[in-house]
């Protein structure tokens, strides 16, 4: 039987209260001097910008800053805007070693398709679904200032406005090399964000848990996941100085990017990149309206003992597998209203009309294929409907 499952992670994780301080010394070991730094106006607005120009100047990076990410889904433009930063091979100046990105998942996963299409040629468009990247990114530095796991994926979610549609594009080779997780970048995050990323990486955890590519590996990641941010998603949400609460909900974007980047994830994906392509708000309250209604959809395909642990994680009394199925359901939809996610894809501007097309996109989304329940376009209209 052949059943295998590849790992995939950023070489080196700084992680922790502090840990940007040992920025300094991966820069030396790297020996990578120009550096294109993608961000946007808010990151310089704080200071977090500031703070790691300081470390560049200490050690001699040279450097050049893209602000050009200017909303909350990254866009085929905002590729296209950093790649006008390469204007040839003759500008030695600009001839860039690496890509750092400073934000959250906007601006990671702009920088991954920055530092493919600087290797690889073309367009971002051409490298749409899994495996197209064939030769590896620029090096990528990813400082995390959100709980989206962009910084740590081979997944890259890029809209292509022309078409309105979310492209999902993964490969190993724009796995970032180095990610840093710092909580004290992460206190400025203003409440709504810390909302919707923290569910965002229930969501990861949880895909990667059903999936069918889930093994042992992923299943401890995600299920911790789920309890930190059962745990700790409200006070971080209430309190954003509350340093233990952002310090575990750290950890658990560290673990779900790391479980879905070797299980994969599912349809509250694949229909949420959708909304996102056609509507462009944010990603983590698509996916904290979807994920009930999604998981209901699969319980019917999940093991009673699977269901029992999932339970456990979120603190859900277990009895029969239908009756514990639906009290997950409940604390789903508890957590997401705890935190001020709509209540529903209606009062996120979704239209009924709209349905079919986005169905059909959602079906061709590559997040779906692991996805324990195959369906149909009626199955996704009625997830739709169902979520409205
Ligand atoms: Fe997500």
């Amino acid at each position: 039987m052949e059943n295998t499952h590849n790992f995939f992670t950023p070489k080196h994780n700084l992680i922790g209260v502090g840990s940007i301080k040992d920025l300094a010394n991966e820069l030396l070991n790297w020996k990578l001097s120009k550096a294109l730094i993608v961000t946007d106006k808010n990151l310089i607005k704080v200071g977090w910008v500031e703070q790691v120009e300081k470390i560049l100047k200490n050690v001699f990076v040279f450097y050049d800053i893209f602000d050009g990410v200017t909303h909350t889904n990254p866009t085929v433009s905002f590729v296209e805007a950093g790649m006008s930063y390469f204007p040839g091979e003759f500008d030695l100046k600009r001839d860039y070693h690496l890509i750092i990105s400073i934000g959250g998942g906007t601006v990671h996963d702009c920088a991954k398709g920055i530092a493919a299409v600087a290797t690889n040629g073309g367009s971002i468009i051409d490298y749409e679904g899994y495996n197209k990247i064939t030769k590896p990114g620029l090096p990528h530095i990813a400082i995390n200032t959100s709980y989206s796991c962009a910084e740590m994926t081979m997944f890259a979610i890029i809209t292509d406005e022309s078409r309105r549609v979310k492209m999902s594009i993964a490969s190993p080779n724009i796995v970032p090399l180095l990610a840093v997780n710092d909580p004290m970048l992460q206190i400025t995050m203003p409440p709504e964000i810390t909302a919707e990323s923290g569910i965002d990486s229930f969501g990861h955890a949880l895909e990667a848990f059903l999936s069918t590519e889930a093994s042992p590996v992923s299943d401890s990641l995600a299920l911790r996941t789920i309890k930190l941010v059962c745990t700790y998603l409200r006070r971080a949400h209430e309190n954003g100085f509350d340093l233990q609460a952002r310090e575990q909900i750290m950890y658990a974007d560290v673990m779900a990017g790391m479980a879905f980047n070797t299980a994969g994830l599912g349809y509250t994906h694949s229909l949420g990149h959708q909304l996102g392509g056609f509507y462009n708000q944010l990603h983590g309250n698509y996916e904290g309206i979807l994920l009930p209604h999604v998981f209901r959809y699969n319980a019917v395909t999940v093991p009673e003992e699977r269901i029992f642990w999932l339970a456990d994680a979120m603190g859900v009394p277990v009895s029969t597998k239908s009756k514990t199925a639906e009290k997950i359901f409940d604390g789903m939809k508890t957590l997401a209203a705890d935190v001020g996610i709509p209540d529903g894809l209606r009062k996120m501007g979704v239209q009924k009309e709209d349905l079919p097309e986005l169905a059909r996109q959602a079906l061709k989304d590559i997040a779906g294929f692991t996805n324990p329940r195959q369906g149909t376009e009626e199955d996704m209209i009625d997830i739709y409907k169902s979520a409205m």
